[in-house]
């Protein structure tokens, strides 16, 4: 990274004219972009105000030289049960490691992204906080907290981050580096590569929308095919497309009449007035149930002394309630905790709900086969609700996949934009050889992969594994995958059908009994892709390739593990899952 190459600053020379001007540098940590997205608006606006600032990521820096820096920013996110993303991880370990320097030079804030629906909320952004304060840097702001929907604390945190490090720079500096223009006016800059981003998403016409698994099968997967004509957008395979959509008016209506509400009310939200039913429908999250919201409509109910013991009992225990709201949407909770005798009103429903947040999908295609296309491999999440009900409908159905599986028509348009994703991406020599692990939609970014090492001709070699139920039903992109396979671009190709004989069978199986050429393969240099489910399949995947990796090397599990981990940082082993 370049900031190695600064002239490094020991405490004592600060207050001296120093020969190079000092600088904020802003580390990021992103694992699907959110973060990577934060930090290069600060660093367009407060370049702009004229501060010296450089953006560097944090898989890209050597933790030793944060001894050199005297102003950092880190921001950073979150994940599953409180992991750091992987661009994060070498620097959290060197921080809390012996190795980790004295750094009573440095002033720091931090920007933690995270989902509050989890336990660990923006745990590795507290991390990072306590490790930096420990080391005796010390801290120009509390951490910021983000929750998925981090437009605002984002624009606040840029604000307050440009003041206090511009007033810091300027000690230092002189007036060069005193903020220009009035901190109140910071316009913001749309991103460089196209003018559309997650707040100015492009209107893409629907091209083609189709069920891609068959009858019968257990799974509603579908293919989708997006116009990006005219909008100048592009994207590389291992990007990820944001989807915005609107919830379904039949559930909204519902909950609406659940609540005896009505559609009509003008209720406040965030300084605008709007009727009840356009807030619900284009505003506010609705499919994902919140913890937060469990506890705040049992609160309303209970000061209105309806009391449910079930409802009492979710709420004692953390994992049981996270496991409640996995499994069920806001309406469920109105119909099997009815409000009764009590009365919640459509400003106390609306204070309850979260902002709606667009939702990311792996690109299943390369621009150098569909080019001004964009296409999705989407799972439809629909399931039956266990909530007894006459009057009700019981299907539940996801927000972003029921919006594109039954209301993304022909000829109409869904508001998308490109979320990049530096951390999957295909080995920039063609001629290296390629593992890629996608059972489910996780062939999504596995297909565009294919599509571009065609293109590029790349005399590379490519191996595919890919899983799912059944071959009769489920085989996603069967006649493609079969045609890259005759023409030799798929140099190896596994599937594992799961449920087509008595004993299950899954990719990690295919692994370990290919374990003698995965390894082969890896020790040739061979890049080393997983994507799709995070929960078990990711984790069994990884834990197949450890011992194939013992195995085959003849080492210990630790070993193994380190082995893998060079593989990670040196970009060779990447993960897209979910
Ligand atoms: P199953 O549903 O029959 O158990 C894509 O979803 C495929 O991944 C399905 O065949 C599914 O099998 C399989 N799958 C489920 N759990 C898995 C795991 N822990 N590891 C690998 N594959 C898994």
């Amino acid at each position: 990274a370049a900031a190695s190459q600064a002239q490094p600053f020991s405490s004592d020379s600060a207050s001296s004219q120093p020969a190079v001007a000092a600088k904020l540098l802003i580390l990021v940590g992103s694992q699907t972009g959110n973060a990577r997205g934060v930090a290069t608006q600060l660093e367009q606006q407060a370049s702009q105000q004229g501060l010296a600032v450089e953006l560097v990521n944090m898989a890209d820096y050597k933790g030793k030289d944060l001894k050199k820096e005297q102003f950092v920013t880190i921001i950073v996110s979150t994940h599953g049960e409180g992991d750091a993303p992987d661009d994060a991880v070498t620097l959290h370990k060197f921080l809390h490691g012996k190795k980790a320097p004295k750094l009573d030079g440095l002033k720091y804030s931090v920007f933690a992204l995270g989902d509050s629906s989890y336990e660990f909320f923006c745990k590795t952004g507290h991390d990072f906080d306590q490790q930096l304060a420990q080391l005796g840097a010390t801290r120009l702001a509390p951490v910021v907290e983000a929750d998925v929907d981090f437009d605002q604390a984002a624009n606040d945190y840029i604000h307050s981050t440009i003041e206090q490090f511009g007033k810091a720079l300027k000690e230092i500096n002189g007036s060069s580096n005193l903020p220009a223009n009035d901190l109140g006016n910071v316009v913001p800059i749309q991103s460089a590569s196209s003018a559309f981003d997650r707040n100015h998403p492009f209107a893409a016409p629907v091209l083609a929308n189709q069920k891609i698994t068959a009858r019968g099968s257990q799974k509603h997967i579908r293919h989708i095919e997006l116009s990006l004509e005219d909008s100048g957008i592009s994207y590389r395979p291992g990007d990820a497309l944001g989807v915005w959509f609107d919830n379904d008016p039949a559930l909204v209506a519902e909950i609406i009449v659940t609540l005896n509400l009505q559609a009509e009310e003008q209720v406040e939200w965030q300084g605008s007035n709007y009727s009840l039913s356009t807030l619900l429908s284009t505003h506010l999250e609705l499919t994902l149930l919140h913890p937060n919201f469990v506890k705040h409509y049992a609160a309303l109910l209970e000061s209105q002394g309806v009391v449910y013991d079930a409802l009492s009992t979710v709420l004692e225990d953390k994992t049981a309630l996270r496991q409640y709201c996995a499994q069920r949407q806001l309406l469920d909770v109105l119909l099997e905790f009815p409000q009764g005798s009590a009365e919640v009103t459509a400003s106390q429903l609306v204070a309850g709900l979260q902002k709606l947040t667009p939702r990311l999908y792996s690109i299943a295609s390369s621009q150098a086969e569909v080019e001004d296309e964009v296409h999705l491999t989407v799972a439809v999440v629909e399931y039956e609700s266990d909530v007894a009900s006459h009057q009700h409908s019981q299907t539940r159905t996801g927000g972003a996949s029921g919006f594109l599986a039954y209301r993304a028509e022909d000829a109409e348009t869904v508001n998308v934009y490109v979320q990049s994703n530096n951390n999957f991406r295909l080995p920039a020599d063609t001629s290296t050889p390629v593992i890629m692990i996608g059972p489910g939609t996780g062939i999504a970014p596995f297909r565009a992969f294919l599509q571009e090492r065609e293109a590029q001709d790349a005399n590379g070699e490519n191996w595919l594994f890919f899983g799912n139920p059944h071959f009769t039903t489920d085989f996603l992109y069967q006649a493609e995958l079969i045609k890259y396979r005759d023409s030799g671009l798929l140099t190896r190709f596994d599937v594992a059908f799961s449920r087509d004989q008595a004993d299950k069978i899954y990719v990690q199986d295919r692994i370990k009994e290919q374990g003698k050429a995965i390894f082969e393969w890896l020790e040739k240099g061979a890049h080393l892709y997983i994507c799709g489910d995070a929960e078990r399949m990711a984790k069994d995947v990884q834990q197949a390739l450890l011992d194939v990796i013992q195995d085959q090397a003849g080492i210990d599990a630790d070993a193994a593990q380190d082995y893998l981990e060079n593989l990670r940082e040196s970009q060779r082993f990447q993960k897209d899952v979910y």
